[in-house]
């Protein structure tokens, strides 16, 4: 795929994607060696990488997805992000990995951990590809990480701009 005119430069390229995914995954066998794990996805933006992540992982899983409202970031909004698509299985008494693309505030998944808690799982984890920590509003526990990212804006790999460019290979920030 050629580069669109808006990108202004490439963070992480398809193969530091792949080697810190496939990282990430030998981490979460470990840590749940011998159990199952349900690995829960947050619409839109974490589809790709819950998809490639999903297939290193070699202990048992399931999926499960959870989508909040965006809140009006651009105009900087202090709206509440509130659950539009809450699970569909039942968590209770079982390991859950919340599996998030990026995150900025922290508010969308503050709202989502709050809520995911309420079905009391056995172990809760969270797995974030980027994290924006220079943007954090509230405070979030992160279990794994795979890069730590600068206020840009960024797209790929499941991020978009307008719904745009979540199927480019790799995490790029757009010209300003
Ligand atoms: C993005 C991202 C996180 C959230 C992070 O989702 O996927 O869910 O924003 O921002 P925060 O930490 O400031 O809450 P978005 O609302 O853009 O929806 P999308 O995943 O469908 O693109």
């Amino acid at each position: 795929m050629n580069n669109p005119k808006e990108i202004e430069s490439i963070l992480f390229d398809q193969s530091q994607i792949k080697k810190r995914v496939k990282e990430i995954a030998r981490q979460i066998d470990v840590d749940f060696q011998g159990e199952e794990v349900m690995l829960v996805g947050v619409l839109k933006g974490a589809f790709i990488f819950l998809a490639d992540l999903s297939r290193e992982i070699k202990i048992s899983t399931r999926l499960d997805f959870i989508k909040v409202s965006s809140y009006g970031k651009q105009k900087q909004s202090s709206g509440k992000p509130s659950i539009t698509k809450d699970l569909d299985m039942e968590i209770k008494g079982k390991n859950v990995v919340v599996v998030e693309d990026i995150v900025d505030s922290g508010l969308s998944l503050n709202v989502i951990l709050e809520n995911i808690k309420k079905h009391k799982p056995k172990r809760l984890k969270v797995c974030v590809l980027l994290d924006k920590r220079e943007k954090r509003k509230t405070l979030v526990p992160l279990d794994y990480i795979g890069f730590e990212v600068p206020d840009k804006f960024l797209v790929g790999y499941g991020l978009d701009f307008a719904d745009k460019y979540r199927n480019l290979p790799y995490v790029a920030a757009l010209k300003a």
